[in-house]
């Protein structure tokens, strides 16, 4: 009898609890609209939407490699499984033509289709939930007034029930938080500006946080450095293993410029980041790296020491900068160890001869490809090189693929460690080669330094309307 009363109090809880979830998970669809006229948007706010669509990287993951900008169908592969992206080009039967503002604006703040079902977080709502109305507002006056373009949703690749997207109801409620920003009372303008750009449109997090089995990033390790693509995105928090402590200054010209002379270039998915970021405005891309460098915290005085001696001792580049007292002298080039002969051979001559870009490297002690928490980047650098992005004055650097077996690319990268990281060993770096030259792994990370990532195509840039 009383085993029987508790299985029904437990069905009953479970009904109930199943109706509760059915409520919550369940959203009406917004009716439909007749896609509005292009003139019917004010051009001030459509170049607003510009900047915002750039500083949210719009453009990136909504369009697929040799495709339209926005007409979506990049795949974006993740441990579940791939998910495409989607046409957000006004197109009224492929894209989002028929959505008026209010289903814009809820797929933004709540990660809802306009026919009510719930999206994926691969689309990084997460952080878009904090956009303002105002900034959603000018973000739909630009997408709509885009040239709308057809091409339907390709289908994801995901396992059952994952191909469910009732589901994502069960991931919101664990791992959801819906904005819009509130301002911290107990900072400034210039930080709540910053933290509003950098965790809302600029989704820093998504790929500097760590996720968890559930592809979540994990609130107690805000930006403690994640993976993104085949690269790992460094940490950008107190545990930064910058060479030299990053300033709000070297900040704002690294993410304007994609290179600084202390820290060098932004490569792979870092890359389409900084290239967007020249078309936010200045002040705007000065907050998110004065928010960014607050949370870094003040460097120790015997880290300041430590930097002072390594920038009097070193020239950070060859352009403009003195030459470089050449290690060589110091650290047998030849002799017992391969990886220091290797390095003498192959890399000294530009990262260290003082010569200046496009041809001259920074000198690898202040890479964070040398000093970081993961080889990745640095073996992704070594293997493939850094292309010449087309028409541009860019740096380049010859790939090493055909001319380094894995066991010269482990003594040599152990070599830079060593000599330059100021850090342990890394562990596991066999295996990190191995898969770095594996045909798998590349077909899931961009190109090299993926210039061929932030398309070109000026309607994305905000220059015509
Ligand atoms: C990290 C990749 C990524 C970025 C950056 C991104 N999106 Fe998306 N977006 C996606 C994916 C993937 C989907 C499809 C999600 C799904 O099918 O559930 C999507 C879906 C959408 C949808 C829903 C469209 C539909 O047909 O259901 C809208 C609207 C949208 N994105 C707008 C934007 C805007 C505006 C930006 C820039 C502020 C942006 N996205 C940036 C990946 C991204
Ligand atoms: C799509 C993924 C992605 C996004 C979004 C992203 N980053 Fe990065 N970021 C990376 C990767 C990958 C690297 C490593 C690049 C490299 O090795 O050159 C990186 C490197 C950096 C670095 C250099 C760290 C160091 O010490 O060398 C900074 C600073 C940085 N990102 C800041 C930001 C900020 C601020 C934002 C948000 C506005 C942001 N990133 C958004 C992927 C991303
Ligand atoms: C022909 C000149 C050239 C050669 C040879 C060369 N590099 Fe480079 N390297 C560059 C240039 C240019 C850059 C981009 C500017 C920068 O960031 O240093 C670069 C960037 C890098 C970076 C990224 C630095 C950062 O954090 O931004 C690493 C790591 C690197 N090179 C390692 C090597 C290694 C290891 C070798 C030898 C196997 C090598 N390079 C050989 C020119 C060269």
């Amino acid at each position: 009898m009383r085993t029987r009363n508790i299985a029904f109090s437990l069905l009953a809880l479970v009904v109930l609890g199943g109706g509760a979830f059915a409520a919550y998970a369940w959203h009406p669809a917004i009716d439909p609209i007749d896609p509005p006229r292009r003139e019917s948007f004010d051009p001030a706010l459509v170049r607003r939407g510009a900047q915002l669509a750039a500083l949210g990287n719009c453009n990136v993951c909504h369009t697929a490699p040799g495709g339209q900008v926005f007409a979506g169908g990049l795949a974006l592969p993740t441990p579940f499984g791939t998910i495409y992206s989607t046409n957000i080009t006004p197109d009224p039967e492929t894209g989002i033509g028929r959505w008026s503002e209010a289903a814009f604006a809820r797929s933004m703040r709540a990660g809802l289709d306009r026919d009510g079902s719930h999206l994926y977080p691969a689309f990084p709502y997460n952080h878009f939930t904090l956009v303002s109305d105002e900034d959603n507002r000018a973000l739909y006056a630009y997408l709509m007034t885009r040239d709308p373009v057809r091409a339907p949703a390709r289908e994801n690749d995901l396992p059952f029930p994952l191909n469910q997207r009732f589901v994502l109801a069960g991931w919101k409620l664990l791992f959801f938080r819906e904005g819009p920003y509130r301002p911290a009372q107990d900072q400034g303008e210039e930080w709540n500006r910053g933290a509003y750009l950098a965790e809302g449109l600029g989704h820093c997090g998504a790929c500097h946080t760590p996720r968890n089995a559930l592809g979540a990033e994990k609130r107690g390790e805000h930006y403690a450095g994640g993976e993104a693509e085949g690269w790992h995105a460094y940490a950008i928090n107190a545990a930064s293993a910058a060479a030299v402590p990053w300033t709000t200054d070297s900040m704002f010209d690294y993410l304007r410029r994609g290179w600084h002379e202390h820290h060098g270039i932004a490569r792979g998915p870092m890359a389409p980041v900084t290239a967007n970021m020249a078309y936010v405005p200045e002040e705007d891309a000065r907050a998110v790296a004065a928010y960014t460098v607050a949370g870094m915290g003040q460097p120790s005085a015997e880290r300041q020491r430590r930097v002072e001696a390594l920038l009097a001792a070193r020239g950070p580049v060859g352009g403009g900068a003195r030459p470089a007292a050449s290690d060589s002298q110091t650290v047998p080039a030849s002799g017992g160890e391969p990886g220091a002969a290797i390095y003498a051979g192959a890399c000294a001559t530009c990262h260290e001869a003082g010569r200046p870009l496009p041809f001259g490297g920074i000198n690898l002690a202040f890479s964070s490809g040398v000093r970081g928490e993961s080889p990745e980047n640095l073996i992704n650098v070594v293997l493939n090189g850094l292309p010449a992005a087309e028409g541009e004055r860019a740096p380049i650097m010859p790939g090493f693929r055909g001319v380094l077996d894995d066991a010269q690319l482990v003594a040599l990268l152990s070599h830079l460690r060593a000599r330059f990281g100021e850090a342990p060993a890394w562990e596991g770096l066999d295996k990190a080669v191995r898969e770095a030259r594996s045909g798998d792994r590349l077909a899931s990370s961009r190109p090299t330094d993926s210039v061929q990532a932030a398309p070109a195509d000026p309607t994305q840039r905000g220059t015509t309307w």
